[in-house]
């Protein structure tokens, strides 16, 4: 049954307001109330509600409301990893090792994109994360990243070039851990530059993005590591394969999943 609630209402504040608009939509729970600075203006929105109620409080406090975009969220996300782990878009009261809390927001990551799924499966499979050095590149929401510290590695590094997507993956590290350990910056491929090389590299990228940097992607492993990679449509897997291969890193594994694929690299 297609689930109802998949509308956003939100509208411009101050930036001192955030109390204000707390008190005055108390009625939504903390997952769907989201704060967010834009450049210099501030927004209040309340997600994954029916456009009925968008429509209300458009009509109560102005603003816009619109369908939720297929990336933003999905309502009441719940994306069960082998019984292992959860993520979830409903809030926890306290962080749990076994759960991942990534509400909706403006960020991508919830879970229920499949390339994102893949991705977390595969790191399910994997093992030695406890004494992995782990990069996230074009981290989202952090989902991979804060993955990566839930199955105990404790060096982990997360960057964007969105830096509204750093702000949320800081605030979910939040949400999920009692204290912040994970790196998080503002960067783009290619010009971030890195003094280490990683067992891990985790990259949920357009195709175009992983073939231009293959050669990058080699030089942040460390001998024999991996890179898991998705966002790859099925038709651009052989020009990706091709790319990859020619930078000198071996195919493990190809996984799809409907029109998506997700390549595990090892150096
Ligand atoms: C498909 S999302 C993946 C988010 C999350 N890692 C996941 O797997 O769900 C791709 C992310 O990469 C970021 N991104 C795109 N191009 C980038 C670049 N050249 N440098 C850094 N980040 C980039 C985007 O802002 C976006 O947050």
């Amino acid at each position: 049954m297609k689930n109802k609630n998949n509308h956003v209402w939100f509208r411009s504040m101050a930036s001192e307001e955030e109390e204000l608009w707390r008190e005055r939509l108390v009625e939504w729970s903390l997952d769907r109330l989201v704060f967010l600075q834009s450049n210099r203006s501030y927004f209040v929105h309340v997600y994954a509600i029916s456009l009925a109620k968008a429509q209300s409080l458009k009509r109560k406090w102005g603003g816009t409301c619109r369908a939720i975009k297929p990336y933003e969220t999905s309502p009441e996300i719940e994306l069960n990893l082998f019984g292992k782990f959860k993520v979830q878009s409903r809030e926890i009261l306290r962080p749990d090792p076994k759960v991942l809390w990534v509400p909706a927001e403006m960020a991508f990551g919830t879970g229920d994109h499949p390339t994102t799924a893949m991705i977390l499966r595969q790191m399910i499979r994997e093992k030695g994360w406890e004494k992995s050095e782990v990069l996230d590149i074009g981290c989202g929401s952090g989902i991979l990243a804060l993955m990566a510290r839930k199955l105990g590695c404790q060096n982990v590094f997360g960057f964007d070039n969105d830096p509204a997507c750093v702000r949320i993956s800081k605030t979910n590290e939040e949400r999920n851990f009692e204290r912040p350990a994970i790196v998080w910056k503002e960067g783009t491929l290619g010009k971030i530059k890195f003094r280490k090389t990683h067992d891990y590299v985790l990259a949920n990228l357009y195709s175009g993005l992983l073939q231009d940097y293959a050669k990058e992607f080699k030089g942040l492993l460390k001998p024999r590591g991996k890179m898991i990679c998705s966002g790859i449509l099925r038709i651009d897997l052989p020009p990706t394969i091709q790319a990859f291969k020619i930078a000198g890193l071996q195919v493990k594994q190809i996984q799809t999943k409907g029109k998506w694929s997700m390549l595990v690299l090892q150096k």
